[in-house]
């Protein structure tokens, strides 16, 4: 069975997290540079990459590898050909990180903004956990949902129906826990207020 991500359109989606009272694009773009500017890196990763909101933040100077992961092969062809200057730094593959016969690559700074969502805590800690010899910071973020509901008000919401079969609500405390039980400290956490009420927390981690 198809995931529900392969259904959703990237423009609706994109409009719907742009739009005004949303604001999560833009706010999702700005925590991707700060922790691209937090972390030396030279090989980054981006797990839910979609179109490629953020990868302009992204230092080319000091970065030689960037991966970005997506389970939508067509949000990957569209963030093929807006990045495309960036030629084979750049890596799109396409696949389902529940998939635990999925690897990933080697990366100094992993990223993983608003997928927990979709995969579930413990299975995410999971397959961090798998692939811990192939990554160094990981930088989480996730969305308060208690104001406004799973998916947030728009004229796009309905769109975004078919994604509550696979929603969960991510807890801070929970996932800090999670990762501690398989020898990762919480490194920082940082919350950003959305208009809407919602927050994003932001949860970086590292093998201890
Ligand atoms: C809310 S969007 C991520 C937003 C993006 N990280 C940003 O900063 O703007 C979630 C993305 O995760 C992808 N996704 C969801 N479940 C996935 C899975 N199991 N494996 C790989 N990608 C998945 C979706 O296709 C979608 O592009």
């Amino acid at each position: 069975m198809n995931n529900p991500w392969q259904e959703i359109n990237l423009d609706t989606y994109e409009n719907h997290m742009k739009s005004e009272a949303v604001f999560q694009l833009q706010t999702l773009n700005q925590i991707t540079k700060e922790q691209c500017e937090g972390y030396g890196h030279e090989i980054v990763g981006i797990l839910g990459v979609a179109g490629g909101n953020g990868l302009d933040g992204i230092d080319l100077h000091t970065t030689n590898k960037i991966y970005g992961f997506d389970i939508n092969e067509d949000y990957l062809a569209v963030c093929q050909s807006r990045y495309a200057y960036m030629g084979n730094t750049l890596e799109l593959v396409q696949c389902d990180i529940r998939d635990h016969s999925f690897t990933l690559p080697k990366t100094d700074l992993l990223l993983a903004n608003l997928i927990i969502e979709y995969v579930g805590d413990a299975s995410f800690v999971s397959f961090i956990n798998q692939n811990r010899n192939h990554v160094g910071v990981v930088s989480c973020t996730i969305q308060n949902s208690q104001a406004d509901g799973f998916v947030s008000q728009s004229d796009y919401k309905s769109a975004f129906d078919p994604l509550l079969s696979i929603s969960h609500t991510i807890n801070a405390e929970k996932l800090i826990h999670l990762f501690a039980n398989e020898n990762f400290s919480c490194l920082k956490t940082q919350a950003y207020t959305l208009p809407n009420g919602k927050t994003f927390i932001r949860l970086d981690f590292k093998k201890s």
